[in-house]
């Protein structure tokens, strides 16, 4: 069982989906597909009912999207890192010869509102501002609202968010959020294998990439998001993604992904019940942390609804992790600097409640046999 911070555990009749028969791209037959998979998309960046935000969907890893919605973001851009995502966005900024100012903060914390407020006032007016929601390498989150209470004083500055590890697991609220543009693999809390994104902008971000020229072809944005509104792709897209991505949206809008006390409910009331169960196991594992005398790196108010980092203190990472591989479960180490110092735990997609109990009772195993090994 997959309990790294994603790619996620994805259920056998979803790769089912993806052994269909192929078909051609250019067919009633998969615009069809499309056509099944765009209302979900709604419900998954959380639009007003009268939003007229362009949700869609393109065959690329998560980070193409972070550069496709640069390409049309305008020259000056501010970009919050608080990890290896947030800094990766920052580098592809720079690397499109954009005007880039980082505001960085430590690993585990969110960038300062007050320094964000300032830095807008004093140094813009930006183009836009880009941050990642939930930073999956130090499983912080970046509360949207906080972001959204800061840009309601600077509206002419487009926002751009990160949602890999946050959709599907928590509201994002693309419109009460004040977000222009957001985007995510499908790999974490959809739980699905790795290789389409999903993406919406507002009407404000597609008339200000339309003024942009040069934005290439596979990556510009206008490309592919009119594209899927016509319910086509400008390319021959990664159809089995696309069986698979339509069947987990139809399933978690009819309740079937949930436990079976809530498989009732549907569409919005189905998603909501989502990011509870992802409440829940994030409480849940929080909790089972502080049994062992552990804490968790980011504060509770910012930590990721998916990706519990945890501080190691005295654990001993690579042996919990060998121990855990021997009864079945794969868990993350911590990210680059932060390997070792602290592991992390992918609580998210279609695990269950139950399947947490099983991971986290291995856990106890594991630790006290070590515990019993240690020299006292
Ligand atoms: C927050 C975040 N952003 C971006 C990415 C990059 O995604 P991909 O490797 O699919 O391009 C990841 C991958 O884990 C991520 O967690």
């Amino acid at each position: 069982m997959l309990w790294i911070p994603g790619p996620t555990q994805v259920r056998p009749e979803l790769l089912q989906e993806m052994a269909r028969p192929a078909i051609g791209h250019r067919t009633k037959a998969m615009t069809d597909v499309i056509e099944r998979i765009h209302p979900h998309l709604r419900f998954a960046f959380g639009l007003d009912e009268n939003s007229t935000a362009h949700p869609a969907v393109h065959s690329t890893s998560a980070t193409g999207m972070m550069e496709a919605g640069l390409i049309g973001a305008g020259q000056k851009i501010l970009c919050l890192v608080n990890g290896a995502f947030s800094k990766r966005w920052a580098d592809i900024a720079k690397a499109l010869g954009k005007d880039v100012t980082v505001l960085e903060a430590e690993w585990g914390q969110v960038v300062s509102m007050e320094l964000l407020d300032q830095t807008l006032t004093e140094q813009g007016p930006f183009d836009s501002i880009t941050y990642v929601m939930s930073e999956t390498s130090t499983g912080t989150l970046t509360p949207p609202e906080d972001i959204a209470a800061v840009m309601a004083k600077h509206p002419d500055t487009l926002v751009f968010t990160d949602v890999v590890s946050a959709i599907a697991g928590r509201p994002i609220d693309f419109d009460k959020n004040g977000i222009d543009f957001a985007f995510a693999g499908v790999q974490k809390a959809f739980a699905l294998p790795p290789g389409v994104a999903v993406v919406c902008a507002s009407d404000r971000y597609m008339e200000k990439a339309k003024t942009v020229p040069n934005r290439g072809f596979y990556l510009d944005p206008i490309n592919f998001i009119e594209g899927h509104e016509k319910r086509k792709t400008p390319i021959t897209p990664a159809i089995p993604h696309y069986f698979a991505l339509a069947k987990q949206l139809e399933d978690i809008s009819a309740g079937k992904t949930l436990r079976t006390a809530d498989q009732h409910l549907e569409g919005a009331e189905a998603w909501a019940a989502r990011f509870a169960k992802h409440s829940r196991m994030q409480a849940r594992t929080i909790d089972w942390a502080k049994g062992h005398g552990l804490t968790l790196l980011p504060e509770l108010r910012q930590a990721s609804p998916c990706v519990a980092c945890i501080n190691s203190g005295n654990v001993d990472v690579p042996a919990l992790i060998a121990g855990l591989k021997e009864e079945g479960f794969i868990l993350g180490n911590g990210y680059g600097k932060l390997k070792n110092i602290t592991f992390r735990i992918g609580h998210m997609g279609d695990h269950t409640e139950e399947g947490l109990e099983d991971l986290l009772a291995a856990a106890d195993r594991v630790l006290a046999k070590s515990e019993a090994n240690s020299p006292a």
